[in-house]
């Protein structure tokens, strides 16, 4: 992985809210400082624009599915700063509800991941890219349910699980 690894502590919270198309409507002060960006370049900004590139598109596909049911997902996922450096973190996104029901937006709060957690997601999301790139996402959808059957579950339990 090229760049350095951004650190922050374990009572901090990153956190962002987006439109229904995934375009940034708010950070938290720590999500405009650690992205690198200023708040005005990413009020507006579609939010892959802190996408890292060994993330695997399932993991976006799986969010994406799950958050436009009106559920919400807890997910591994690595961002890319301005300046070419990375941070891992754990989010829970999930979508915003008005008062009749209908979802007007989503929202992501995300902590420092345990090293436990990194040691398992680490090397699962280097083989779900390596399956994405020889077989696209179905390949990669494939490996994923593969390891979570033998882990016997599901992927909310198994990601709760690390
Ligand atoms: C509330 C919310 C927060 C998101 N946070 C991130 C994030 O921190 N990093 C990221 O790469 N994608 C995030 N996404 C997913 C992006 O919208 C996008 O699907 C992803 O970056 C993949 O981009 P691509 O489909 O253009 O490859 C978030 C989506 C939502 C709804």
């Amino acid at each position: 992985m090229s760049g350095q690894e951004i650190n922050f502590d374990e009572n901090e919270f990153i956190v962002s809210k987006t439109d229904l198309g995934g375009r940034i409507t708010y950070g938290n002060a720590l999500f405009i400082k650690i992205s690198g960006y200023e708040e005005v370049q990413l009020i507006g900004a579609p939010h892959n624009i802190l996408r890292h590139s060994d993330m695997p598109s399932l993991i976006f596909k799986l969010l994406w599915e799950t958050v436009k049911r009106g559920e919400e997902i807890f997910a591994y996922v690595v961002n890319k700063t301005k300046e070419g450096n990375y941070y891992w973190v754990f989010a829970h996104v999930t979508p915003s509800i008005d008062s009749n029901g209908k979802i007007i937006g989503y929202h992501s709060v995300r902590r420092k991941p345990t090293p436990q957690a990194m040691a398992v997601i680490k090397p699962l999301y280097a083989e779900l890219l390596k399956a994405e790139k020889m077989g696209g996402i179905a390949a990669s959808q494939k490996y994923l349910e593969s390891v979570l059957q033998q882990k016997g579950g599901s992927y909310e339990p198994f990601i709760l699980s690390l």
